[in-house]
Protein backbone atom coordinates (compact mmCIF):
# COMPACT_ATOMS: atom_id res chain seq x y z
CA UNK A 1 0.00 0.00 0.00
CA UNK A 2 1.53 3.79 -1.03
CA UNK A 3 1.79 6.06 1.96
CA UNK A 4 1.71 8.66 -0.54
CA UNK A 5 -0.59 8.86 -3.48
CA UNK A 6 -2.16 10.96 -5.88
CA UNK A 7 -5.09 10.97 -8.53
CA UNK A 8 -5.65 13.33 -11.69
CA UNK A 9 -8.48 13.25 -13.95
CA UNK A 10 -10.11 15.09 -16.73
CA UNK A 11 -11.36 18.35 -16.02
CA UNK A 12 -15.17 17.41 -17.03
CA UNK A 13 -16.95 14.33 -17.70
CA UNK A 14 -20.24 14.40 -18.92
CA UNK A 15 -22.30 10.62 -18.69
CA UNK A 16 -26.01 9.63 -18.64
CA UNK A 17 -28.67 10.36 -21.01
CA UNK A 18 -28.50 12.22 -23.84
CA UNK A 19 -24.73 13.88 -22.67
CA UNK A 20 -23.64 13.87 -26.48
CA UNK A 21 -25.57 16.94 -26.71
CA UNK A 22 -23.17 18.46 -24.49
CA UNK A 23 -20.85 18.92 -27.27
CA UNK A 24 -22.38 21.86 -28.52
CA UNK A 25 -21.66 23.59 -25.14
CA UNK A 26 -18.06 22.37 -25.30
CA UNK A 27 -17.07 23.94 -28.93
CA UNK A 28 -18.77 27.03 -28.82
CA UNK A 29 -15.72 28.81 -28.44
CA UNK A 30 -13.58 26.83 -30.47
CA UNK A 31 -12.88 27.89 -34.37
CA UNK A 32 -12.36 24.27 -35.97
CA UNK A 33 -12.63 20.76 -34.51
CA UNK A 34 -10.51 17.91 -35.46
CA UNK A 35 -12.18 14.29 -35.46
CA UNK A 36 -10.48 11.31 -35.22
CA UNK A 37 -12.30 8.17 -35.55
CA UNK A 38 -11.33 4.87 -37.61
CA UNK A 39 -13.20 2.76 -40.12
CA UNK A 40 -15.45 0.17 -38.07
CA UNK A 41 -16.62 3.28 -35.82
CA UNK A 42 -17.84 5.37 -38.92
CA UNK A 43 -19.11 2.24 -40.52
CA UNK A 44 -21.07 1.51 -37.55
CA UNK A 45 -22.79 4.93 -37.99
CA UNK A 46 -21.45 6.27 -35.32
CA UNK A 47 -19.05 9.22 -36.47
CA UNK A 48 -22.57 11.26 -37.28
CA UNK A 49 -24.00 10.98 -33.98
CA UNK A 50 -20.46 13.92 -33.12
CA UNK A 51 -20.39 15.57 -36.43
CA UNK A 52 -24.80 16.30 -35.91
CA UNK A 53 -23.49 18.12 -32.70
CA UNK A 54 -20.33 19.81 -34.16
CA UNK A 55 -22.67 20.80 -37.49
CA UNK A 56 -25.34 22.29 -34.72
CA UNK A 57 -23.05 24.34 -33.13
CA UNK A 58 -22.56 25.65 -36.40
CA UNK A 59 -18.65 24.39 -36.29
CA UNK A 60 -16.12 24.06 -39.34
CA UNK A 61 -14.63 20.72 -38.90
CA UNK A 62 -11.92 18.16 -40.03
CA UNK A 63 -11.67 14.17 -40.54
CA UNK A 64 -9.11 12.21 -39.92
CA UNK A 65 -10.80 8.48 -40.20
CA UNK A 66 -8.04 6.30 -41.32
CA UNK A 67 -6.49 5.37 -38.38
CA UNK A 68 -5.16 1.56 -38.18
CA UNK A 69 -6.41 -0.52 -35.27
CA UNK A 70 -3.58 -1.00 -32.68
CA UNK A 71 -1.29 1.80 -34.48
CA UNK A 72 2.14 1.86 -34.52
CA UNK A 73 4.07 4.56 -33.67
CA UNK A 74 4.76 5.63 -37.00
CA UNK A 75 0.83 5.40 -38.32
CA UNK A 76 0.04 7.81 -35.17
CA UNK A 77 3.13 10.05 -36.38
CA UNK A 78 1.18 10.04 -39.84
CA UNK A 79 -2.06 11.14 -38.00
CA UNK A 80 0.14 13.90 -36.55
CA UNK A 81 1.89 15.25 -39.47
CA UNK A 82 -1.54 15.04 -40.99
CA UNK A 83 -3.24 17.34 -38.47
CA UNK A 84 -0.40 20.23 -38.73
CA UNK A 85 -1.56 22.68 -40.41
CA UNK A 86 -5.25 21.64 -40.30
CA UNK A 87 -6.32 24.86 -38.39
CA UNK A 88 -8.22 22.86 -35.74
CA UNK A 89 -7.96 24.42 -32.34
CA UNK A 90 -10.05 21.52 -30.57
CA UNK A 91 -9.52 17.56 -30.50
CA UNK A 92 -12.51 15.13 -31.05
CA UNK A 93 -12.04 11.58 -30.42
CA UNK A 94 -14.45 9.10 -30.97
CA UNK A 95 -13.51 5.18 -31.08
CA UNK A 96 -12.06 2.62 -28.74
CA UNK A 97 -8.50 2.80 -27.29
CA UNK A 98 -6.77 3.12 -30.53
CA UNK A 99 -8.34 5.90 -31.67
CA UNK A 100 -8.07 7.79 -28.40
CA UNK A 101 -4.73 7.16 -28.06
CA UNK A 102 -3.54 7.92 -31.13
CA UNK A 103 -5.54 11.31 -30.26
CA UNK A 104 -4.25 11.89 -26.95
CA UNK A 105 -0.60 11.78 -28.66
CA UNK A 106 -1.80 14.48 -31.32
CA UNK A 107 -2.52 16.88 -28.54
CA UNK A 108 0.67 16.83 -27.21
CA UNK A 109 2.82 16.51 -30.33
CA UNK A 110 0.89 19.10 -33.06
CA UNK A 111 4.22 21.22 -33.17
CA UNK A 112 7.34 19.98 -35.11
CA UNK A 113 9.35 20.02 -31.74
CA UNK A 114 9.02 16.52 -30.54
CA UNK A 115 7.68 13.09 -32.88
CA UNK A 116 6.22 10.06 -31.32
CA UNK A 117 9.39 8.02 -31.60
CA UNK A 118 11.10 10.77 -28.59
CA UNK A 119 8.08 10.07 -26.47
CA UNK A 120 9.41 5.99 -26.38
CA UNK A 121 12.60 7.27 -24.53
CA UNK A 122 11.09 10.06 -22.84
CA UNK A 123 7.83 10.35 -22.52
CA UNK A 124 7.56 13.59 -20.48
CA UNK A 125 9.21 15.53 -23.45
CA UNK A 126 5.94 17.30 -24.68
CA UNK A 127 3.43 19.52 -23.29
CA UNK A 128 -0.62 19.65 -24.25
CA UNK A 129 -1.17 22.05 -27.22
CA UNK A 130 -4.42 21.31 -28.29
CA UNK A 131 -7.13 20.37 -25.78
CA UNK A 132 -9.04 17.14 -26.19
CA UNK A 133 -12.45 15.28 -25.74
CA UNK A 134 -12.44 11.71 -25.62
CA UNK A 135 -15.62 9.89 -26.44
CA UNK A 136 -15.21 6.14 -25.82
CA UNK A 137 -17.04 3.48 -28.31
CA UNK A 138 -16.03 0.93 -26.41
CA UNK A 139 -16.50 -0.39 -22.74
CA UNK A 140 -13.32 -0.72 -22.28
CA UNK A 141 -9.62 0.59 -22.40
CA UNK A 142 -10.52 3.25 -20.50
CA UNK A 143 -8.10 5.32 -22.17
CA UNK A 144 -10.31 8.28 -22.09
CA UNK A 145 -9.56 8.51 -18.67
CA UNK A 146 -6.01 7.82 -18.58
CA UNK A 147 -2.84 9.84 -19.61
CA UNK A 148 -1.08 6.55 -21.27
CA UNK A 149 -1.09 6.40 -24.71
CA UNK A 150 0.02 2.54 -26.32
CA UNK A 151 1.55 2.26 -29.93
CA UNK A 152 3.53 -0.72 -31.45
CA UNK A 153 6.77 -0.55 -32.08
CA UNK A 154 6.86 -2.92 -35.34
CA UNK A 155 11.42 -3.12 -35.17
CA UNK A 156 10.56 -4.88 -31.25
CA UNK A 157 7.74 -6.27 -32.38
CA UNK A 158 6.23 -4.75 -29.08
CA UNK A 159 3.79 -2.50 -27.14
CA UNK A 160 5.14 0.45 -25.70
CA UNK A 161 3.24 2.39 -23.32
CA UNK A 162 4.20 6.09 -23.06
CA UNK A 163 2.86 7.72 -20.13
CA UNK A 164 2.45 11.40 -19.90
CA UNK A 165 0.25 13.44 -17.90
CA UNK A 166 0.00 16.07 -19.98
CA UNK A 167 -2.32 14.32 -22.33
CA UNK A 168 -4.90 14.10 -19.94
CA UNK A 169 -8.34 14.54 -21.39
CA UNK A 170 -9.90 18.16 -21.02
CA UNK A 171 -13.57 16.79 -21.67
CA UNK A 172 -14.96 12.71 -21.57
CA UNK A 173 -18.35 12.16 -22.50
CA UNK A 174 -20.02 8.75 -21.77
CA UNK A 175 -23.27 8.04 -23.90
CA UNK A 176 -24.52 4.51 -24.25
CA UNK A 177 -25.48 5.06 -27.30
CA UNK A 178 -21.60 4.63 -28.22
CA UNK A 179 -21.55 1.14 -27.37
CA UNK A 180 -25.46 0.33 -28.06
CA UNK A 181 -24.56 -1.89 -30.92
CA UNK A 182 -21.12 -2.84 -29.99
CA UNK A 183 -20.46 -6.30 -31.82
CA UNK A 184 -20.55 -8.91 -28.75
CA UNK A 185 -17.05 -10.28 -30.36
CA UNK A 186 -15.31 -6.70 -29.29
CA UNK A 187 -17.39 -6.01 -26.61
CA UNK A 188 -16.31 -9.55 -24.83
CA UNK A 189 -13.03 -8.45 -25.62
CA UNK A 190 -12.50 -4.74 -24.59
CA UNK A 191 -14.98 -5.67 -21.99
CA UNK A 192 -12.21 -7.97 -19.84
CA UNK A 193 -9.52 -5.90 -20.99
CA UNK A 194 -11.44 -3.42 -18.35
CA UNK A 195 -11.90 -6.65 -15.81
CA UNK A 196 -8.02 -7.08 -15.96
CA UNK A 197 -7.84 -3.24 -15.71
CA UNK A 198 -10.04 -3.52 -12.50
CA UNK A 199 -8.08 -6.74 -11.04
CA UNK A 200 -4.84 -5.54 -11.63
CA UNK A 201 -5.12 -2.43 -9.91
CA UNK A 202 -6.60 -3.98 -7.17
CA UNK A 203 -4.01 -6.23 -6.23
CA UNK A 204 -0.84 -4.41 -7.38
CA UNK A 205 2.21 -3.14 -5.48
CA UNK A 206 0.66 0.69 -5.64
CA UNK A 207 -2.92 0.02 -4.14
CA UNK A 208 -3.81 3.37 -2.18
CA UNK A 209 -7.60 4.40 -1.07
CA UNK A 210 -7.98 6.30 -4.66
CA UNK A 211 -7.68 3.43 -6.69
CA UNK A 212 -9.20 0.77 -4.28
CA UNK A 213 -12.09 2.90 -4.39
CA UNK A 214 -12.45 3.03 -8.56
CA UNK A 215 -10.65 -0.40 -8.76
CA UNK A 216 -12.83 -2.37 -6.95
CA UNK A 217 -16.51 -0.80 -7.78
CA UNK A 218 -15.41 -1.29 -11.60
CA UNK A 219 -14.59 -5.20 -10.64
CA UNK A 220 -18.43 -5.23 -9.36
CA UNK A 221 -20.00 -3.44 -12.13
CA UNK A 222 -17.80 -5.71 -14.41
CA UNK A 223 -17.99 -9.39 -12.81
CA UNK A 224 -22.44 -9.01 -12.60
CA UNK A 225 -22.87 -6.91 -16.25
CA UNK A 226 -20.31 -8.65 -18.45
CA UNK A 227 -21.87 -11.36 -19.79
CA UNK A 228 -25.42 -9.66 -20.28
CA UNK A 229 -24.00 -6.65 -21.66
CA UNK A 230 -22.64 -8.72 -24.64
CA UNK A 231 -25.05 -11.37 -24.83
CA UNK A 232 -28.32 -9.13 -24.52
CA UNK A 233 -28.36 -6.46 -27.35
CA UNK A 234 -31.38 -4.76 -25.30
CA UNK A 235 -29.39 -5.16 -22.13
CA UNK A 236 -28.84 -0.92 -21.77
CA UNK A 237 -28.31 -1.21 -17.75
CA UNK A 238 -25.98 -3.74 -18.19
CA UNK A 239 -23.84 -1.71 -21.32
CA UNK A 240 -24.44 1.40 -19.28
CA UNK A 241 -22.81 -0.46 -16.73
CA UNK A 242 -20.06 -1.47 -18.47
CA UNK A 243 -19.18 1.88 -19.69
CA UNK A 244 -18.75 3.55 -16.13
CA UNK A 245 -16.74 0.36 -14.92
CA UNK A 246 -14.35 0.87 -17.83
CA UNK A 247 -13.93 4.71 -17.20
CA UNK A 248 -13.40 3.91 -12.77
CA UNK A 249 -10.90 0.68 -13.80
CA UNK A 250 -9.47 3.64 -16.14
CA UNK A 251 -9.12 5.68 -13.57
CA UNK A 252 -8.02 3.17 -11.08
CA UNK A 253 -4.86 2.97 -13.75
CA UNK A 254 -4.29 6.58 -13.27
CA UNK A 255 -4.13 5.86 -9.79
CA UNK A 256 -2.15 2.55 -9.55
CA UNK A 257 -1.25 0.85 -12.44
CA UNK A 258 -1.70 -2.54 -14.06
CA UNK A 259 0.74 -5.49 -13.58
CA UNK A 260 1.81 -9.00 -14.87
CA UNK A 261 -1.67 -9.68 -16.99
CA UNK A 262 -0.77 -6.49 -19.12
CA UNK A 263 3.20 -6.67 -19.21
CA UNK A 264 2.95 -10.57 -21.00
CA UNK A 265 0.15 -9.11 -22.85
CA UNK A 266 2.37 -6.82 -24.76
CA UNK A 267 4.69 -9.01 -26.96
CA UNK A 268 1.03 -10.88 -28.01
CA UNK A 269 -0.17 -7.43 -29.42
CA UNK A 270 2.98 -6.44 -30.76
CA UNK A 271 4.25 -9.05 -32.60
CA UNK A 272 1.21 -11.62 -33.61
CA UNK A 273 -1.17 -8.53 -33.72
CA UNK A 274 -3.58 -10.08 -31.00
CA UNK A 275 -6.29 -7.31 -30.12
CA UNK A 276 -5.28 -6.57 -26.85
CA UNK A 277 -8.22 -7.49 -24.65
CA UNK A 278 -8.40 -10.77 -26.19
CA UNK A 279 -4.94 -11.26 -25.42
CA UNK A 280 -5.26 -10.23 -21.48
CA UNK A 281 -7.97 -12.20 -21.38
CA UNK A 282 -5.96 -15.45 -22.18
CA UNK A 283 -3.60 -14.55 -20.00
CA UNK A 284 -6.07 -13.67 -17.17
CA UNK A 285 -6.60 -16.74 -15.18
CA UNK A 286 -2.62 -18.14 -15.37
CA UNK A 287 -1.69 -14.47 -14.21
CA UNK A 288 -4.28 -14.88 -11.34
CA UNK A 289 -3.08 -18.45 -10.94
CA UNK A 290 0.51 -17.16 -10.24
CA UNK A 291 -0.25 -14.51 -8.06
CA UNK A 292 -3.02 -16.30 -6.16
CA UNK A 293 -0.61 -16.94 -3.18
CA UNK A 294 0.03 -13.34 -2.74
CA UNK A 295 -3.17 -11.65 -3.61
CA UNK A 296 -5.68 -14.19 -1.71
CA UNK A 297 -6.70 -11.30 0.47
CA UNK A 298 -7.25 -9.12 -2.13
CA UNK A 299 -9.56 -11.56 -4.37
CA UNK A 300 -11.50 -12.09 -1.25
CA UNK A 301 -12.41 -8.72 -0.83
CA UNK A 302 -13.53 -8.55 -4.38
CA UNK A 303 -15.49 -11.34 -3.83
CA UNK A 304 -16.84 -10.11 -0.51
CA UNK A 305 -18.04 -6.98 -2.46
CA UNK A 306 -19.09 -8.56 -5.88
CA UNK A 307 -20.81 -12.04 -4.72
CA UNK A 308 -24.46 -10.96 -4.18
CA UNK A 309 -27.16 -12.67 -2.39
CA UNK A 310 -25.55 -15.76 -0.46
CA UNK A 311 -22.24 -15.90 -0.13
CA UNK A 312 -21.22 -19.60 0.53
CA UNK A 313 -17.48 -19.34 0.79
CA UNK A 314 -16.68 -18.30 4.34
CA UNK A 315 -12.76 -18.64 4.02
CA UNK A 316 -10.31 -16.24 2.33
CA UNK A 317 -8.75 -19.31 0.60
CA UNK A 318 -12.20 -20.33 -0.68
CA UNK A 319 -13.23 -16.48 -1.74
CA UNK A 320 -10.13 -16.36 -3.83
CA UNK A 321 -10.04 -19.66 -5.89
CA UNK A 322 -13.44 -18.82 -6.41
CA UNK A 323 -12.90 -15.38 -7.73
CA UNK A 324 -9.89 -17.36 -10.19
CA UNK A 325 -12.82 -19.54 -11.17
CA UNK A 326 -15.33 -16.86 -12.05
CA UNK A 327 -12.47 -15.03 -13.96
CA UNK A 328 -12.28 -18.14 -15.84
CA UNK A 329 -15.88 -18.73 -16.49
CA UNK A 330 -16.32 -15.41 -18.29
CA UNK A 331 -13.64 -15.67 -20.71
CA UNK A 332 -15.43 -18.94 -21.30
CA UNK A 333 -18.80 -17.84 -21.46
CA UNK A 334 -17.68 -14.86 -23.83
CA UNK A 335 -15.99 -17.10 -25.92
CA UNK A 336 -12.41 -15.44 -25.79
CA UNK A 337 -9.79 -17.75 -27.40
CA UNK A 338 -7.68 -19.32 -24.42
CA UNK A 339 -4.43 -20.32 -26.05
CA UNK A 340 -2.02 -18.90 -28.83
CA UNK A 341 -2.69 -21.94 -30.94
CA UNK A 342 -5.35 -20.04 -33.05
CA UNK A 343 -3.22 -17.40 -33.92
CA UNK A 344 -0.58 -19.67 -35.07
CA UNK A 345 2.13 -18.78 -32.59
CA UNK A 346 4.70 -21.44 -33.20
CA UNK A 347 6.56 -22.63 -29.70
CA UNK A 348 9.47 -21.94 -31.35
CA UNK A 349 8.49 -18.84 -29.87
CA UNK A 350 8.46 -18.90 -26.48
CA UNK A 351 12.42 -17.72 -25.98
CA UNK A 352 11.55 -14.60 -27.72
CA UNK A 353 8.34 -14.48 -25.77
CA UNK A 354 9.78 -14.80 -22.70
CA UNK A 355 12.73 -11.95 -23.05
CA UNK A 356 10.55 -9.48 -24.81
CA UNK A 357 7.63 -10.22 -21.78
CA UNK A 358 10.31 -9.76 -19.28
CA UNK A 359 11.46 -6.23 -20.63
CA UNK A 360 8.14 -5.07 -19.54
CA UNK A 361 9.13 -3.77 -16.21
CA UNK A 362 6.83 -0.48 -15.87
CA UNK A 363 4.40 -2.92 -15.41
CA UNK A 364 6.14 -6.09 -13.92
CA UNK A 365 7.63 -4.41 -11.21
CA UNK A 366 4.34 -3.32 -9.91
CA UNK A 367 3.24 -6.44 -9.37
CA UNK A 368 3.42 -8.20 -5.72
CA UNK A 369 4.77 -11.21 -6.81
CA UNK A 370 8.10 -11.66 -8.66
CA UNK A 371 7.79 -12.05 -11.71
CA UNK A 372 10.99 -13.87 -13.03
CA UNK A 373 11.50 -15.60 -16.49
CA UNK A 374 10.63 -18.88 -15.38
CA UNK A 375 7.73 -17.34 -13.91
CA UNK A 376 6.85 -15.84 -17.48
CA UNK A 377 7.64 -19.09 -18.97
CA UNK A 378 5.25 -21.03 -17.46
CA UNK A 379 2.54 -18.57 -17.92
CA UNK A 380 3.52 -18.28 -22.02
CA UNK A 381 3.51 -21.77 -21.98
CA UNK A 382 -0.44 -22.32 -20.25
CA UNK A 383 -1.76 -20.60 -23.36
CA UNK A 384 0.91 -23.31 -25.50
CA UNK A 385 -0.82 -26.39 -24.85
CA UNK A 386 -0.54 -27.82 -28.25
N1 LIG B 1 -4.47 4.33 -22.90
C1 LIG B 1 -4.83 3.38 -22.10
O1 LIG B 1 -4.93 3.59 -20.90
C2 LIG B 1 -5.15 2.03 -22.67
C3 LIG B 1 -5.61 1.02 -21.83
C4 LIG B 1 -5.88 -0.21 -22.41
C5 LIG B 1 -5.68 -0.42 -23.76
N2 LIG B 1 -5.19 0.58 -24.54
C6 LIG B 1 -4.95 0.40 -25.98
O2 LIG B 1 -6.18 0.57 -26.68
C7 LIG B 1 -6.16 -0.20 -27.88
C8 LIG B 1 -7.35 -1.11 -27.93
O3 LIG B 1 -8.53 -0.36 -27.87
P1 LIG B 1 -9.97 -1.08 -27.88
O4 LIG B 1 -9.87 -2.35 -27.15
O5 LIG B 1 -10.96 -0.09 -27.42
O6 LIG B 1 -10.19 -1.45 -29.40
P2 LIG B 1 -9.92 -0.61 -30.75
O7 LIG B 1 -10.00 0.84 -30.53
O8 LIG B 1 -8.67 -1.14 -31.36
O9 LIG B 1 -11.17 -1.07 -31.60
C9 LIG B 1 -11.30 -2.41 -32.02
C10 LIG B 1 -12.20 -2.49 -33.23
O10 LIG B 1 -13.52 -2.19 -32.83
C11 LIG B 1 -14.10 -1.22 -33.70
N3 LIG B 1 -15.09 -0.49 -32.90
C12 LIG B 1 -14.85 0.33 -31.86
N4 LIG B 1 -16.01 0.76 -31.33
C13 LIG B 1 -17.01 0.21 -32.07
C14 LIG B 1 -18.43 0.28 -32.02
N5 LIG B 1 -19.07 0.97 -31.06
N6 LIG B 1 -19.13 -0.41 -32.94
C15 LIG B 1 -18.50 -1.16 -33.87
N7 LIG B 1 -17.16 -1.27 -33.98
C16 LIG B 1 -16.41 -0.59 -33.08
C17 LIG B 1 -12.93 -0.40 -34.18
O11 LIG B 1 -13.20 0.22 -35.40
C18 LIG B 1 -11.85 -1.48 -34.31
O12 LIG B 1 -11.92 -2.11 -35.55
C19 LIG B 1 -4.87 -0.99 -27.84
O13 LIG B 1 -3.88 -0.34 -28.61
C20 LIG B 1 -4.50 -0.98 -26.38
O14 LIG B 1 -3.12 -1.19 -26.16
C21 LIG B 1 -4.96 1.80 -24.02
ZN1 LIG C 1 -5.74 -2.83 -21.12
Amino acid sequence: MLTKYEMQIPKYTFAGENALANIQTIVADRKKIAVFTDQGVEGAGLLDLILNQVKAAGKEFVLFDDLAREPSYGQVQEQVDKFKGCGADFIIAVGGGSVMDASKLVSILATDQYKVKDLLDNPRLAKKVIPSMMIPTTAGTGSEVTFNAIVAVPEKSVKIGIVNPEMMADYVILDAEMIKNLPRKIAAATGVDALCHAVECYTCKKVNPFSDTFALEAADLILNNIEKACDDPNAMDAKRAMQIAAFYAGEAIVCSGTTVVHGLSYPLGGKYHIAHGVSNAMLLVPCMKFNESDIKDRLAAIYDRAVKGQKTCTTVDAKSSYMVQWMGEIVKHLDIPTSLKEFNVPKEDLDWLVSAGMEQQRLLSNNVKLVTPEAAREIYLSVMDY
